[in-house]
């Protein structure tokens, strides 16, 4: 069985973090940035997020050009990716935007998290149990049997962390915002955790490039730097 290629998208300030600690949500891309994003987005089979940034951001997570739609559908994929969701709690809330608008959606829950959800999201999305915990490389092997080819990680700061954690990344693209948050008590982008090859592995710097004033690198967290 084939898993998705995993590309794991992140806007990070110049200190790391993805986000203040108020309310409202840091925006850290320009326009050009976002329609990046967007773009990526529209080349992906699926597209994941944790349940704390569907609660904090309440995010649509759809393809926002019309153009791009209507190139999926010409290419006879469907108009919007799959939107997938991991929660182990299973404390959704119905009534957010992401389950409104848009195409398929999947949620990845633990047994309990299922219990909890019961018929809440009935006809709005399929609820998965991967059992006690949820189990990135099982949800992974679970996309990779429906078909899907490429999967887009959007965050937050605990997903990034478990996928890389994991060993199951194929490239990052990280775009690094001008500005600094400095606060302690907003989210990063990874948490402490026990990385494959630890501090000494130098992951293959791909590509950077400029937009605006963001600077865009693309890792590849599998491949050796070629930097001796
Ligand atoms: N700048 C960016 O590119 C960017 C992108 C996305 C998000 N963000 C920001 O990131 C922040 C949220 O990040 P976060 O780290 O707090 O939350 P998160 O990663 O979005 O979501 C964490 C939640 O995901 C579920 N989860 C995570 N790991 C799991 C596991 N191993 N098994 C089962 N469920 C798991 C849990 O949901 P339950 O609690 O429901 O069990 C957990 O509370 C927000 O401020 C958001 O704005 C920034």
């Amino acid at each position: 069985m084939t898993r998705p290629h995993v590309l794991l998208s992140v806007a990070v300030s110049i200190d790391g973090y993805i986000d203040d600690a108020s309310p409202d949500r840091l925006l850290l891309s320009n326009a050009a940035d976002f329609d990046r994003v967007d773009a990526l987005r529209a080349e992906s089979d699926a597209v994941l997020i944790g349940a704390q940034t569907l609660r904090r951001d309440n995010p649509r997570l759809l393809v926002n050009s019309a153009e791009r739609r209507l190139h999926r559908i010409a290419a006879g994929r469907p108009e919007y990716p799959v939107r997938v969701i991991v929660t182990a709690t299973g404390d959704l809330d119905p009534r957010l935007n992401f389950w409104r608008f848009g195409g398929e959606r999947l949620v990845y829950t633990t047994d309990s998290g299922l219990h909890r959800i019961g018929d809440t999201l009935h006809g709005r999305a399929e609820v998965v149990s991967l059992g006690g915990t949820v189990d990135f490389p099982s949800l992974l092997d679970d996309l990779g049997k429906r078909g899907l080819e490429r999967l887009m990680v959007e965050g937050g700061g605990s997903i990034h962390t478990a996928f890389l954690a994991a060993g199951l990344v194929d490239e990052i693209r990280m775009a690094v915002a001008p500005l600094v948050v400095g606060d302690p008590a907003a989210p990063r982008f990874l948490g402490p955790a026990d990385f494959p090859g630890g501090p000494h592995h130098r992951m293959q710097l791909a590509d950077v490039s400029r937009i605006g004033d963001i600077a865009l690198l693309r890792y590849l967290p599998k491949e050796d730097s070629d930097v001796g």
